[in-house]
């Protein structure tokens, strides 16, 4: 099956692309992985007419924005949790509450995990886009706005960013109004609901057994998790980060189980590498796609049938392109 999809990746001129959450087999054989950000530059950028994108959709949708004229197809049709928290009738909503408590001056940051709706929304009111790894230089670029931000749909990731720049934060429709007028970053409030899952608890279980073990986690954990960690990033830079230490340096790892797992094989038997929950962290769409269903997808597009192929609506696509070209000329 592997030389299938090799040939057929050949014959169709596509490019296999995988977000690092993905199963083993999907990532082994990619010919492109990569956090959300390397995956919208990298894959928006290649020479290849079709894009072959395991993970999911939010992610494969900023391809298309990024570049229109190439075919991005979806092996399996994948929803992040996240991302389905808001659309554009809870972001007008959200705006409407925020005008009627007396903030009208709002710069919005959409995380990447929003669909294209959302993006659109966020760059009529002249706001960007961010992904974990540049949020912070967004974040600097819309302080320089004087204006509120509002950031969506992850609470988590707009309060870990605020307390890193020392600015107070809150959430809508769970903090006081008053917390909210008072708030420098406003945060919707959507979440991760794998990275929910790590507790501060967990951070003491691990130091409690190993007592020089190193915490690494992504910042869409709770803040009360992320406060206690050694480091913090992307995926990618987890990534960066556990290859950097030495081989024998405990580390436990607070983010989806099929990227922990492949992140360091054990030495002389010994696991220096953990998932950082007795619960098994698992991202469900991401985890669903096999080589079968890309086998599947390269063989119906061969045969000119439709397959999952993204297709957004142009003037959408258009203003959200506005949006993601900010953030990567500002990252
Ligand atoms: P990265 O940008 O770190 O790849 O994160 C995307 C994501 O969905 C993490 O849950
Ligand atoms: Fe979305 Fe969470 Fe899955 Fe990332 S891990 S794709 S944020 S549901």
């Amino acid at each position: 099956m592997k030389q299938q999809i090799r040939d057929l990746l050949t014959e169709l001129d596509a490019l296999l692309v995988a977000h690092f959450y993905q199963r083993d087999e999907i990532v082994e054989m990619a010919d492109l992985t990569g956090d959300s950000l390397e995956l919208a530059r990298k894959a928006s950028a290649s020479e290849k007419s079709k894009i072959i994108f395991c993970g999911v959709g939010f992610m494969g949708q900023s391809v298309k924005i990024l570049a229109p004229t190439k075919q991005v197809f979806m092996p399996r049709i994948a929803c992040c949790s996240m991302a389905r928290m808001i659309d554009s009738d809870y972001f007008d909503q959200s705006i409407a509450l925020l005008k009627s408590y007396g903030i009208t001056e709002i710069f919005p940051i959409t995380y990447i995990n929003s669909n294209a709706e959302v993006k659109a929304k966020v760059a009529e009111l002249e706001g960007v886009v961010c992904t974990s790894s540049n949020a912070a230089k967004i974040l600097d670029f819309a302080l320089k706005s004087n204006k509120k931000i509002f950031f969506l749909p992850d609470s988590c990731l707009g309060q870990n960013l605020a307390s890193q720049n020392g600015l107070k934060s809150a959430v809508l429709g769970l903090d006081s109004v008053e917390a909210i007028k008072e708030a420098q970053v406003i945060c919707y409030n959507g979440f991760c609901s794998v990275h929910q899952l790590f507790t501060p608890q967990d951070i003491d279980f691990y130091r409690a057994k190993f007592p020089d073990i190193l915490i690494a986690v992504h910042p869409e954990c709770q803040p009360s998790v992320v406060q206690k960690a050694d480091f913090v990033g992307s995926t990618s830079q987890i990534i960066q980060y556990v290859q950097s230490l030495d081989e024998a340096q405990k580390v436990a790892v607070g983010t989806e189980f099929n990227l922990v797992n492949r992140l360091r094989k054990p030495i002389n038997g010994i696991q220096n590498t953990f998932v950082l929950s007795s619960t098994k962290p698992e991202c469900p769409t991401m985890n669903e796609t096999t080589l079968q269903d890309v086998l599947k997808c390269l063989q119906a597009i061969q045969k000119g049938e439709s397959y999952n192929e993204i297709l957004l609506d142009s003037k959408i696509a258009k203003s959200a392109k506005k949006a993601l070209d900010k953030m990567l000329q500002l990252s």
